[in-house]
C-alpha cells in the first residue's frame, strides 16, 4: 500500500485529507438530520457537477451561492479532515453534504438506525427504522470514471500518480484505490434502489439531458422550481460555466493539493473519452473483469450496451 493511504476497514483513502478519527466519527457519531442532502458519488463520476446542481436547486436558481461559496463549504466532503468542526457550522436547513464512502461505512448511522427528536436534532441508534435523510447517487461509466481519475491522480497529491492506463486499471479494476472499487461502490449504494429518499442518476443522463435531469432532481426533492429558475440552474451548471467559476473548479487549492497546470480539474466533461485511451487489449479485459462483476446485477445502465457480449 502507497504511503499516500490509510486502511479503513478494508478500503482505502488517501492520508491528506482524511484520518482514522475522522472516518471513525462519520462512520459512528455524526448525527444525521431528516431532511440532510447526500450527494453521493464514487469519485471521478460527477460529484462537483451534482454539487452544483442541488445548491442552485436549493437557492430556486439564484447563483450568488455558487458564485460566492466553494463547492467544499456548500457539500461538505463528509469522510474529509475536521469535519466535525465544520458541521458545526452547518446551520442552514436543508444541510447539503458530499462523499465518496462505500455503504457499507456509511451504514451505522443509516440504515438500522432509530430516530429520536431532542430539541429539533434527530439522534439515531441502532434500531430498525429508516430515516428520511435524501442521498442522491451519480455513476459514471467506469471506463470514463478510470480515464478521469488517471489524470486526477496526476494533478492531485491525494493520489499516487498512476503512471499509464495499464497503471491505472490494474488498481481501479481491483479497488487498490481511494475508496474501493467501483464495483462494490455501485453494487452496496445500488441496494438502497426502491427506498423513497433514494434517487441515482447517471452522469449519461446529465449530459443527454440535463434540463430534463434537473427536473426530475426537482420532484425528488420536493422542490418547485419555475422555468426561469430551471434555465439558470441548467445554464449555471454546463461545463463552460463551471470550469470558469473558482467557486466549482478548484483553482482557489493550492497548487500542492492540485496543479492544473499538469490536468484541469475541469478537464474535458464528455462521454466516451475511454475510446480515446483504452487499447483494444485493455478494453476487453475491462469487459471481462465488468462482467464477471455485474452478471447478477438486474439495473442496466447505459453503457450496459458497448460492453463486449
Ligand atoms: P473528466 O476528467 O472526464 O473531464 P468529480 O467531480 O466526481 O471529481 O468528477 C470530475 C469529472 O466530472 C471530470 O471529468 C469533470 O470534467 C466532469 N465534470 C465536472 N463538471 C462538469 C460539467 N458541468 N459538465 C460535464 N462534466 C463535468
Amino acid at each position: 500500500m502507497s504511503d499516500l493511504y490509510l486502511n479503513y476497514k478494508g478500503t482505502l483513502f488517501p492520508n491528506m485529507s482524511t484520518s482514522v478519527e475522522d472516518l471513525a466519527f462519520v462512520e459512528n457519531e455524526f448525527q444525521v438530520l431528516d431532511d440532510d442532502i447526500f450527494n453521493v458519488t464514487y469519485p471521478k463520476s460527477g460529484t462537483t457537477w451534482m454539487i452544483d446542481i442541488l445548491s442552485l436547486i436549493l437557492k430556486n436558481g439564484d447563483p450568488t451561492w455558487n458564485k460566492t461559496v466553494p463547492n467544499w463549504d456548500r457539500a461538505p466532503w463528509v469522510e474529509t479532515l475536521g469535519f466535525a468542526q465544520k458541521l458545526k457550522l452547518c446551520k442552514e436547513h436543508p444541510r447539503l453534504f458530499t462523499s465518496h464512502l462505500p455503504r457499507h461505512i456509511f451504514m451505522k448511522t443509516f440504515e438500522d438506525s432509530k430516530a429520536k427528536e431532542s430539541r429539533g436534532v434527530v439522534l439515531y441508534t441502532r434500531l430498525s427504522y429508516t430515516p428520511e435523510y435524501t442521498v442522491i447517487y451519480t455513476i459514471r461509466d467506469p471506463k470514463d470514471t478510470a480515464v478521469s481519475l488517471y489524470y486526477f491522480s496526476k494533478m492531485s497529491a491525494f493520489y499516487k500518480d498512476m503512471e499509464s492506463i495499464d497503471d491505472c486499471l490494474k488498481d481501479y479494476l481491483f479497488g487498490n484505490i481511494p475508496y474501493g472499487s467501483w464495483f462494490n461502490h455501485v453494487k452496496g449504494w445500488m441496494k438502497m434502489m426502491g427506498k423513497d429518499n433514494f434517487m441515482f442518476h447517471t452522469y449519461e443522463d446529465l449530459q443527454r439531458d440535463l434540463r430534463g435531469s434537473v427536473i426530475k432532481i426537482c420532484t425528488f426533492l420536493g422542490k418547485e422550481l419555475d422555468d426561469k429558475e430551471i434555465d439558470s440552474v441548467v445554464g449555471n451548471v454546463s461545463f463552460k460555466n463551471m470550469k470558469e467559476n473558482n467557486m466549482s473548479n478548484f483553482t482557489l487549492l493550492p497548487t500542492g493539493y492540485m496543479d492544473h497546470e499538469k490536468s484541469p480539474f475541469m478537464r474535458k466533461g464528455i462521454v466516451g473519452d475511454w475510446k480515446n485511451h483504452f487499447t483494444v487489449t485493455q478494453n476487453e479485459y475491462f469487459d471481462k473483469i465488468y462482467k464477471a462483476e455485474m452478471q447478477d446485477f438486474s439495473v442496466k445502465f447505459p453503457w450496459d450496451t458497448s460492453i463486449n457480449q
